[in-house]
């Protein structure tokens, strides 16, 4: 059975195969109207689970939205108003929910309720986000890259600021599919090192530098996220921008990168924070391709996890 928990933990030409069926869907749907099924149905018949322990606007319709032009159907769940964390345990409720669905998604906080589900369930387990991977997000990304400027393989890609659970998968995803990335950061906020050695295992070129413009030197993508992540306390909130605002990514940043190298955020952004609206509004900026392309990734990755 095909979970798909991490880009680290899934092989690599599977996921080569993934980018390039979801690219082929998406340019199959262009020119059919909003909401139209695609003319094959795969998920016809299936029945979907989105659970989400935290909030969600991308992850939450791209799903629901994909399963449907797909011809199969969603429900979303609240983690809230299930009895998940209410004493009942996470394996028992995925065997549970291995009864009535063909296939879970799940947001939620620490990895551990993700790999506890996947060990329990009967059907496939996605990954929406956890406190420390966002392995759908990167798979648009890829994608993303790809569709503006062909093979991302060997490229250099930059990520500022937060070496956070985005930054994990995009580590996963250089050892995958063999590009290059720079951190630049605060030391208090580097990335996991158990990705930084994955990525390197795989022979990617990892590297650590504290100075923003000096890393962004010969950068084909700079991306950005948020400085505050939804499993961090509030009350941290000061403390990480004042460390992170050097980390900005400015027009002025942008400039010392390649002349095109584009700019990604997964989005949601906090304009004038870790991003000015001037680079998030400017023509390297391709979020919004992103965000539109979770829906192509994604299809393709429900397709692989069910065989179909
Ligand atoms: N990028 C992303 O996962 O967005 P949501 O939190 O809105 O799902
Ligand atoms: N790092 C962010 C990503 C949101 C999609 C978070 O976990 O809140």
């Amino acid at each position: 059975m095909n979970h798909f928990i991490d880009i680290s933990t899934t092989d690599a030409a599977d996921l080569r195969h993934m980018i390039d069926h979801a690219r082929a869907m998406k340019d199959a749907r262009a020119g059919r109207t909003k909401g139209a099924p695609d003319d094959e149905q795969p998920l016809a018949g299936r029945m979907v689970a989105l659970i989400f322990e935290k909030p969600s606007t991308r992850t939450r319709v791209s799903f629901d939205v994909g399963v449907r032009q797909m011809g199969g159907q969603s429900m979303v769940l609240s983690g809230a108003d299930m009895q998940l964390g209410h004493g009942e345990t996470i394996a028992d409720t995925a065997r549970v929910l291995s009864r009535y669905v063909d296939l879970i998604m799940i947001r939620t906080f620490d990895p551990s309720v993700l790999q506890e589900m996947s060990d329990a369930a009967s059907v496939p387990v996605i990954n929406g986000l956890t406190d420390a991977s966002h392995p759908c997000q990167i798979m648009a990304d890829v994608m993303t890259f790809e569709e503006h400027r062909g093979p991302i393989a060997g490229k250099k890609v930059v990520w500022t600021g937060d070496g956070n659970n985005v930054c994990s998968s995009f580590l996963h995803a250089a050892g995958q599919f063999g590009f290059d990335l720079t951190f630049t950061g605060p030391s208090q906020l580097d990335p996991n090192a158990d990705d930084v050695a994955f990525a390197r295992s795989k022979g990617a070129n990892i590297l650590i530098e504290r100075d923003p413009m000096a890393a962004v030197a010969g950068a084909d993508l700079v991306v950005a996220d948020t400085w505050v992540s939804m499993h961090d306390a509030q009350s941290a909130r000061e403390r990480r921008h004042n460390m992170l605002r050097p980390y900005q990514v400015d027009a002025r940043l942008m400039a010392g990168a390649n002349d095109d190298a584009l700019f990604m955020h997964c989005l949601p952004a906090h304009r004038g924070e870790e991003v000015t609206s001037e680079v998030m509004d400017g023509p390297q900026s391709v979020i919004f391709d992103e965000a539109e392309n979770r829906l192509h990734a994604q299809k393709a990755v429900m397709r692989w996890c069910l065989g179909v």
